[in-house]
């Protein structure tokens, strides 16, 4: 980490952070408006805004002409406010005449056209005038606001690559700069030939300029091309936080996520940023069939970005307090949904819950997304009055600022393993498929209120009771041997079918499966993977002996793997039939040293998964806090410190729900929603204890 660490959000405030996107630059014309935002943001007791996103064409209305007076007003209005503002660099959307002056910078589509001014998130990464412009404005920014009293944080651009092309740009620029990062990469065109397997199909390259990115022939050029992708985003944050830095070292610096991406390495990113701060939106509406799913994949985003910094706190840089414009239909939201969604997110680690945005604009595509203030104008609307509730409420969970929340539990997410399926064909939904895999198994330790830290390979997992590393399709270097070492001092290791199956580019490994030595750690050889249709499913019977393994009527689906123990153990098999995994076994455990490895040959239901993972907690020890398993929707965290014990419960689902304890003592409610230990609906609830 290159990046100090941020013991509270903003140095010396030790408040749970909420607010918004806010644009006074929108309101310019109606000074009322101004004015009431001032009274309805002391109303509503948030106190950070984040200023200046989308404002460059007000902040230099005309090259080389700038005008800071209305942000001076707003900084100065804010710290008199008592508020912060999360100032942003505006590089995000160009203003008109930089765009018609200067049009190459603006991206160059797949196909090779230059964008026309237009949106927004499309500016070239390479653009020598678009950085020099860039520069110039941060530069001002940065000098003018150093020392403002309302400067808390610097929000770089806004979501990086966000609404445009995964941020690809295949202008002239930034071609020659992918040339210079294969070569940085390979040094030979032999090496990279031979990294590429590029005999398929002729591909065979005498010269870098032969490559062309869009090419799909050889997965190896795409996946590199997505990590160069990655390398253009995370060059660009290091040079406008390079800017920053030196003229405010005491500020910490971030540029908002947007969850666990398909193509964005915020892994990577993360190393740069300050402080990790996201964008979430997880569509949760009253009604909704799958509340639960969007509770859960909110948990894991959670537990992936919180790992990503362990020791500091995370914060919701977006939300939205009721309901976006971008749906295909926008049911409204239910207050203790957003406050059960808000909470979540604290006890996963955040310490800060912002929104888009605090006020609805009159026109442009967003202007009916949900908002603190609505164009109504006042405070007597649904939202605004649970927005100054929760606010309140944070006052009180203020005192779980600088707990922190850790699993013993550790579940492997590797970003290029995405990749890698997405990029191979012949594995059905392969990218999606795999954040689904790694979701389903976090699920089963969710529902029992496991704490799982969710993080890449390539971090240490040795000090872990249990390693989950569902799919870990693609091989990093060293990461089997780790894998080895950790089951080998004791550890309890569950992995899947598809588990080294490539070598960082993509290449399959020889000489069995699990590659790259695995077949050893697993005391098997696992040589075919049957794919079955959406509604097929595959009986597994538990072994004699093997009771409470699996429900009763535990199936297999989507992908059922066949293998040939060497030494492990069969747990469970297929049942027989016409199939070719007849009476195969399905699930094994094998002794590697001092610890257990297992091995899930195939996909498995939900119930399934929440057995097996029952049987895997129990006998690597590891006690859950609650008895038996939460009903799907119903979440809790702990996070503690030296100033005590925080437990947090949501109740995502429309039923009332009690929790079941192993350890009910001494628990006092701090932010209460039911009686004891019950959760109303929708509601969320916080404890505490020394
Ligand atoms: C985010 C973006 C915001 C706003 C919001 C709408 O992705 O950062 O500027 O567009 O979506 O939901």
């Amino acid at each position: 980490m290159n990046t100090p660490h941020q013991p509270t959000l903003i140095p010396g405030l030790p408040r749970i952070l909420h607010g918004g996107d806010y644009n006074p630059e929108q309101w310019l014309a109606t000074p009322g408006i101004y004015a009431d935002d001032r009274r309805l943001r002391r109303l509503s007791g948030c106190n950070v805004f984040s200023v200046g996103i989308f404002a460059w064409s007000h902040l230099e209305p005309e090259e080389g002409r700038f005008d800071f007076s209305w942000l001076d007003r707003v900084m100065d209005d804010l710290a008199a406010d008592g508020c912060r503002a999360i100032l942003a660099t505006p590089s995000a959307a160009r203003p008109p005449w930089l765009g018609k002056k200067y049009p190459e910078t603006a991206q160059v589509t797949r196909a090779g056209v230059r964008e026309p001014y237009q949106g927004r998130h499309n500016f070239c990464w390479s653009s020598p005038i678009y950085r020099e412009k860039v520069r110039e404005i941060v530069t001002r920014l940065a000098e003018r606001y150093a020392h403002h009293p309302a400067l808390g944080l610097w929000h770089v651009s806004n979501e990086l690559a966000g609404t445009y092309g995964n941020g690809e740009c295949f202008c002239p620029l930034c071609l020659a700069r992918w040339r210079d990062w294969l070569r940085d990469k390979y040094k030979t065109i032999e090496a990279l030939n031979e990294a590429w397997w590029s005999g398929f199909w002729s591909h065979r390259f005498n010269d870098w300029d032969e490559i062309n990115p869009a090419d799909p022939t050889l997965d190896a050029t795409a996946l590199d091309w997505i990590r160069f992708v990655n390398w253009q985003i995370q060059d660009w944050y290091q040079f406008e936080a390079g800017i920053l830095r030196p003229i405010t070292p005491h500020i910490p610096i971030t540029t908002n996520f947007m969850g666990p991406h398909p193509y964005i390495d915020y892994a990577a990113l993360a190393q740069w940023v300050d402080v990790v701060a996201d964008d979430q939106y997880p569509m949760l509406y009253h009604g909704k069939p799958r509340l639960d799913d969007s509770a859960l994949c909110t948990a894991f985003k959670h537990d992936l970005q919180r790992c990503y910094k362990p020791n500091q706190p995370f914060m919701l840089m977006e939300s939205c307090p009721e309901t976006p414009q971008w749906g295909r239909i926008m049911p409204l939201k239910h207050e203790g949904l957003h406050r059960a969604e808000a909470f979540q997110a604290i006890g996963h680690g955040a310490e800060g819950v912002c929104y888009f945005q605090w006020r609805k604009g009159r026109g442009g595509l967003e202007k009916f997304h949900g908002a603190v203030v609505d164009h109504a104008g006042h405070e007597n609307t649904r939202t605004f009055r649970m927005i100054r509730e929760l606010s309140a409420d944070f006052e009180k969970v203020a005192a779980a600022i600088g707990t922190r929340r850790q699993g013993q539990v550790a579940l492997l997410y590797d970003h290029d393993s995405r990749l890698a399926i997405g990029l191979s064909n012949g594995i059905p939904n392969g990218s999606s498929r795999y954040l689904e895999t790694a979701q389903d198994h976090y699920r089963s330790y969710w529902r029992r209120g496991v704490a799982v830290d969710v993080f890449d390979s390539r971090r240490d997992f040795s000090s872990y009771r249990i390693v989950i590393a569902p799919m870990l399709f693609l091989l990093h270097p060293g990461v089997a041997d780790r894998l080895k070492a950790y089951v080998h001092d004791g550890g309890t290791l569950v992995a899947t079918y598809y588990t080294g199956v490539v070598d960082p580019t993509n290449r399959c490994l020889l000489g069995g499966l699990p590659g790259g030595g695995l077949m050893e750690l697993f005391g098997l050889w696992h040589e075919e993977t049957d794919q079955l249709e959406s509604e097929e499913a595959r009986r597994i019977i538990a072994e004699p002996g093997q009771d409470g393994l699996l429900p009763r009527q535990a199936t297999a689906i989507r992908f059922a793997g066949i293998v040939h123990p060497s030494g492990a153990e069969v747990l469970a098999r297929y049942a027989t039939g016409p199939e070719l995994t007849s009476g195969q076994p399905a699930i094994t455990r094998f002794r590697f040293g001092q610890g257990t490895a297992w091995y899930f040959a195939a996909e498995f239901d939900r119930p399934s998964l929440d057995c097996l993972h029952g049987a895997v907690l129990a006998r690597a020890g590891v006690e859950p806090p609650i008895i038996g398993l939460l009903p799907p929707g119903v979440s809790i965290q702990e996070r503690s410190g030296p100033q005590g014990r925080f437990l947090f419960a949501q109740n995502f689902t429309a039923n009332p729900c009690k929790l079941d304890l192993r350890a009910p003592q001494d628990w006092q409610p701090l932010v209460a929603s039911g009686p004891g230990w019950l959760l109303p609906p929708y509601s969320a609830t916080v404890w505490t204890k020394p």
